[in-house]
């Protein structure tokens, strides 16, 4: 039997910083389960979490500020190895009575640090390393038993420790990119300071969760319902590894999916993975829905409502039933400072609510710990196939929010065939996982073209590109113009009824990035 995937872990209290879910993929992507918390949770349940250490992150406040969050001083009896990131470090210097002050020089951005002690939590540094600040407050007396292991021209204390009580504090941010040692000096702490062991592997994640679904679900049925996208899949495949035939995938073709997507879910699942996957033909009735409408608002709402009425069809008619699987994801359940939190437990395009109580449906989540790319690797372990694991963002309401305007079948096409030749130009060039989403948009709008001797009077492609880390904020991908000229030639060439392209070159904000 091996090692509980859970024995080793890290809290990290959350002090509203706009990085600490960085700090956590930090510390997993080093084997290491951690959790974020919110600052205020209390000391019992600090306590009680078990933890090998302790990482405050940073945040916007000043120690000295009116309601300036803070930790129970009794943190720093617990015996835990502690390190604090920017804010957390000026905290941990105010609450071991230090002296925090203003900067004269704020520090944000590229700034380089030069390394004095590089025994522990500089393992393997040395001289001078690129680090990102921003934060303008400096430490200007330290708590007893402190000494500083780093400075900059600017500040006499880049890093601090008190090596007996295994606290450790700097000023930068070893979470992001920008600090391109950061991985080595969060993994120093983790390994040398707190001792802990990698234990957290995707292999064994699958290990303890197959257990645990298993026990959880014991001889009951379990619905699953696919949307073709990452999450519902590899739930589905988790599950299916630890109950077989007990699960049963509902899949409902809207008739909104991108090309041949509808039929390599049957092929994966059915075929490949063996699932029991009802497939519910249903383009007819949602373009039925569709019929004159234009408010993108409007569109989202009937094709949400059909979808909830056809999985609550088809689940009604299964038998024995106790569990609805979902693919709900560790940034949707965690509870923070600096993010909302926790949404909803069902999420909206897929508001089953109503099934739940009409079937006494009990709700099994197996990645509710687990962040995007982490579902990405279980996925791989798993054995899915890449286009399943590696496939863009798509959204519920599928290609209705990309044909602006009415929604027909043959404006359907004409979208479709164009987003068929994005795709290929763009996976062609080895971008295709290098972006957030690719996709094509029909313009509501025809224009004059010439074709031949003949004038032409047809539709508009936009092309529209990203990249994003979340989704929440985009910047348009800088394609090379030779691959913007093959994919407008081939459009306007193999599309039928499209004689122009256009590149979306807005941001966002202040734009959003599908169109409707
Ligand atoms: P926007 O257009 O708001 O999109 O910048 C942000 C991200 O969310 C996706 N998106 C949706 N996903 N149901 C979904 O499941 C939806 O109704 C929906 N609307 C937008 C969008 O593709 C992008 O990745």
């Amino acid at each position: 039997m091996s090692e509980d995937i859970h024995s080793q872990k890290i809290l990290i209290l959350d002090f509203g910083s706009q990085y600490t879910q960085l700090i956590a993929r930090r510390v997993r992507e080093q084997k290491v389960y951690c959790e974020i918390h919110p600052y205020n949770i209390g000391l019992e349940k600090i306590k009680g979490f078990g933890a090998k250490g302790i990482i405050l992150s940073g945040g916007p406040s000043s120690v000295y500020d009116k309601d300036a969050p803070a930790v129970d001083k009794g943190l720093f009896a617990l015996g835990l190895p502690v390190l604090g990131i920017c804010y957390g470090m000026q905290l941990m210097t105010h609450l071991l009575g230090g002296v925090v002050a203003k900067a004269q020089h704020r520090e944000y951005g590229r700034a380089e640090i030069a390394i004095d002690d590089s025994t522990d939590l500089f393992k393997g540094l040395s001289g001078r390393e690129v680090v990102w600040m921003s934060h303008g407050d400096r430490i200007e007396r330290f708590p007893e038993g402190f000494k500083p292991i780093s400075h900059t021209d600017n500040s006499p204390v880049a890093a601090m420790k008190d090596e007996n009580r295994r606290f450790y504090g700097v000023q930068f941010h070893p979470e992001v990119v920008h600090t391109p040692k950061g991985k080595e000096i969060v993994g120093n702490f983790l390994f040398e300071i707190c001792g802990c062991r990698p234990t957290w592997t995707m292999g064994s994640f699958i290990e303890s969760q197959v257990k645990e679904i298993k026990e959880r679900v014991g001889g009951q049925g379990v619905i699953c319902g696919l949307s073709g996208g990452v999450d519902s899949a590899v739930t589905a495949v988790l599950i299916h590894k630890a109950i077989g035939d007990q699960l049963t995938c509902i899949f409902v073709d809207n008739g909104l999916l991108r090309a041949g997507e509808a039929k390599k879910v049957e092929e994966v699942f059915r075929k490949h993975f063996r699932i029991n996957l009802i497939a519910v033909g249903a383009s007819e009735r949602f373009l039925d829905k569709l019929k004159g409408v234009e408010d993108p608002e409007r569109k989202r709402k009937l094709i949400g409502n059909e979808f909830i009425h056809l999985f609550e069809e088809e689940a009604l008619k299964l038998k024995e039933i106790g569990f609805l699987a979902q693919g709900t994801l560790y940034p949707d359940v965690i509870e923070s400072v600096s993010f909302k939190g926790p949404s909803a437990t069902i999420k909206s395009h897929h508001n089953v609510g109503g099934l739940l109580e009409k079937m006494s449906l009990k709700l099994v989540e197996p990645m509710r710990e687990l962040f995007k790319d982490e579902v990405r690797a279980l996925g791989r372990e798993l054995g899915m196939p890449d286009e399943v694991i590696d496939r863009q963002p798509f959204p519920g309401p599928g290609l209705a929010i990309r044909v602006l305007g009415e929604v027909t079948k043959e404006r359907i096409e004409i979208l479709r065939n164009a987003d068929v030749i994005i795709l290929d130009e763009i996976k062609g060039a080895g971008l295709y996982t290098k972006m957030w989403q690719s996709f094509a948009v029909l313009l509501p709008v025809k224009t004059v073209g010439v074709m031949g001797d003949e004038r032409t009077y047809e539709n508009v492609i936009a092309l529209r590109a990203v990249e994003s880390l979340d989704g929440m904020t985009a910047d348009w991908v800088r394609f090379p113009y030779d691959l913007l000229a093959r994919i407008s030639n081939r459009v306007i060439n193999e599309v039928k009824g499209v004689n122009r392209v256009v590149y979306d070159i807005s941001s966002k904000p202040p734009s959003t990035i599908e169109w409707e």
